[in-house]
């Protein structure tokens, strides 16, 4: 873990650019909300390379697991000390009693259609580690037949900076 200041917002897109070919194959869009962020970027406190992949593997499930012409949205809120970070997608959900197991290693809710789109089933369960690492926790949210958000939060720099003073 290597703790340093960054701008969650470029991260983001950096990693849009990275998978915005897998995107356009299914002709998913890909969004960050609120569509006007500070001009300064929104700046958290944690391991930047981590959080890289965590949010890859988020974007890329969204993209693989989603539906095609549909729409992924990273919202970025600030709350208090922290940032909640949620990956949205507009596909076929995960029922219930999947969930819970999403995060164990390997684990694969549709077998044949999983192994189509690639992949291990190692991404969540990486993912909940590095989260967890970060004293934080990663939540998902589903509805089948409407779509999947996962979320985590990200604490920001803590005030009270040292300012110079004219
Ligand atoms: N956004 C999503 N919508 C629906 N199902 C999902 C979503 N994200 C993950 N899943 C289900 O959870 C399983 C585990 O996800 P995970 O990211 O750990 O593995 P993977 O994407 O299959 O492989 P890898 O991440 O190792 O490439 C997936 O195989 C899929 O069945
Ligand atoms: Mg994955």
């Amino acid at each position: 873990m290597r703790r340093q200041r960054f701008d969650i917002v470029t991260l983001v897109w950096e990693i849009f650019e990275l998978l915005e070919q897998q995107a356009a194959q299914r002709g998913t869009a890909l969004q960050l909300f609120p569509p006007v962020l500070p001009e300064a970027g929104i700046q958290v406190v944690a391991d930047r390379n981590r959080i890289r992949q965590v949010l890859v593997n988020l974007i890329d499930n969204a993209i693989k697991y989603g539906r095609d012409h549909g729409r992924v949205v990273v919202a970025l809120v600030e709350s208090g000390r922290s940032v909640r970070i949620s990956v949205r997608d507009d596909g076929a959900g995960i029922a219930p009693e999947h969930q819970g197991r999403i995060f164990e290693r390997f684990y694969r809710i549709d077998k044949s259609r999983s192994r189509e789109s690639g992949g291990s089933g190692l991404g969540l369960a990486i993912s909940k580690h590095i989260v967890e690492a970060h004293k934080s926790t990663i939540r998902v949210k589903s509805t089948v037949g409407e779509g999947t958000t996962l979320e985590f939060k990200l604490s920001k720099p803590k005030s009270g900076r040292v300012e110079t003073k004219g």
